[in-house]
């Protein structure tokens, strides 16, 4: 969706915000889908509520997009604004053993400035691609960690009451890829509480998730990590590969032949091609297994 009213863009460009005109939105996303839009950069958090305020006054539908690593969006003219918070140069400050977080910072960037001061716990979230406020919205995990479990304090802008607020770790719900923040709400920035270890024992469980993660995910090739999300006790990745469906696919949209459960964007694959292919492999599962897979990839539908 394009701004084009000189008045509305003025008033963005007062708070700060940088304002981009037709942006190819598919290289900011893992999976490399995605058609094109206007871009609101933010660089002070505290422009937020302003700006939102603005586009609703102004009637333009907005989506807030992270680091990109698990959500799908639509081909061609995007029917929404978008809006990002720009990287700082110091997104992590160390403060005793926790680390205060700004949520547009790379989570493994993270891991690892917190491991070199001595501060672990997060090491199975090393391979886990996007940003910190991705992360913590749908509550990432893997090899028995979830980034909940280290959280202390996040300032969020909630859509709810157009204010940004601090909630207290215990305050929000954080269960398997889901959490109690409402989709319109806006990660800023998180205190992470860690543990204290030394960096060469941070560094050793940091090289065995690695190497588990490479030799069973398909990391060089463009995907939304897993597609689905585990059903309660199975493993989706297990019935779609014994469903014989590695390698399976919808114009350039296929189930990778390394990991069933990751799907690829092979070349040049669409939105449709790759919801064909999730509905279709949901029904095959459903036929199989009487089994119900749930998207763990946020699909934008334009
Ligand atoms: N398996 C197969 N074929 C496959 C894939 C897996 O037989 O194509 C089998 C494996 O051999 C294993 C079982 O299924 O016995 C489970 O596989 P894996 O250890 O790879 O774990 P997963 O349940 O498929 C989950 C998370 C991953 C996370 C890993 C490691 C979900 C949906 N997936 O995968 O997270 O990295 O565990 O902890 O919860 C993600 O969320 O995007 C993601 C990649």
């Amino acid at each position: 969706m394009r701004i084009s009213d000189p008045q509305l863009i003025a008033a963005i460009s007062k708070l700060g915000v940088e304002h981009k005109v037709g942006v190819s939105l598919a290289p900011k996303t893992s999976l490399e889908i995605g058609g094109t839009s206007d871009l609101l950069v933010i660089r002070e958090h505290e422009a937020l509520p302003e700006l939102i305020a603005l586009l609703k006054q102004a009637g333009m539908p907005h989506r807030f997009l992270g680091g990109g690593s698990n959500v799908l969006l639509p081909d061609g003219e995007l029917p929404w604004v978008i809006l990002q918070l720009a990287r700082r140069d110091t997104d992590v400050r160390i403060e005793g053993a926790s680390a205060l977080v700004d949520c547009a910072a790379d989570l493994g960037r993270t891991v690892t400035t917190c491991a070199k001061n001595n501060l672990g716990g997060m090491e199975g979230l090393i391979g886990v691609p996007g940003s910190v406020g991705g992360a913590l919205r749908m509550n990432a995990g893997a090899y028995g960690t979830q980034i909940g479990s280290y959280v202390r304090e996040v300032q969020v802008y909630r859509a709810a009451t157009g204010r940004i607020e601090t909630l207290r770790g215990a305050e929000i719900n954080f269960e398997y890829r889901h959490t109690s923040f409402a989709p319109d709400d806006i990660m800023l920035s998180v205190r992470l509480e860690l543990l204290s270890k030394p960096y060469s024992e941070i560094l050793q469980g940091i090289r065995i998730c690695n190497e588990k993660r490479r030799a069973s995910q398909p990391l060089n090739q463009k995907s939304a990590g897993c597609i689905f999300k585990n059903p309660p006790g199975g493993s989706a990745g297990r019935m779609i590969d014994e469903l014989g469906l590695k390698g399976h696919s919808v114009g350039d949209a296929r189930v990778s032949d390394r990991h069933a459960n990751f799907f690829i964007n092979a070349g040049h694959a669409t939105q449709a091609d790759m919801l064909e292919l999730i509905d279709d492999v949901r029904k095959r599962v459903r036929e199989r297994y009487g089994v119900e897979l749930e998207e763990e990839v946020i699909v934008w539908k334009g």
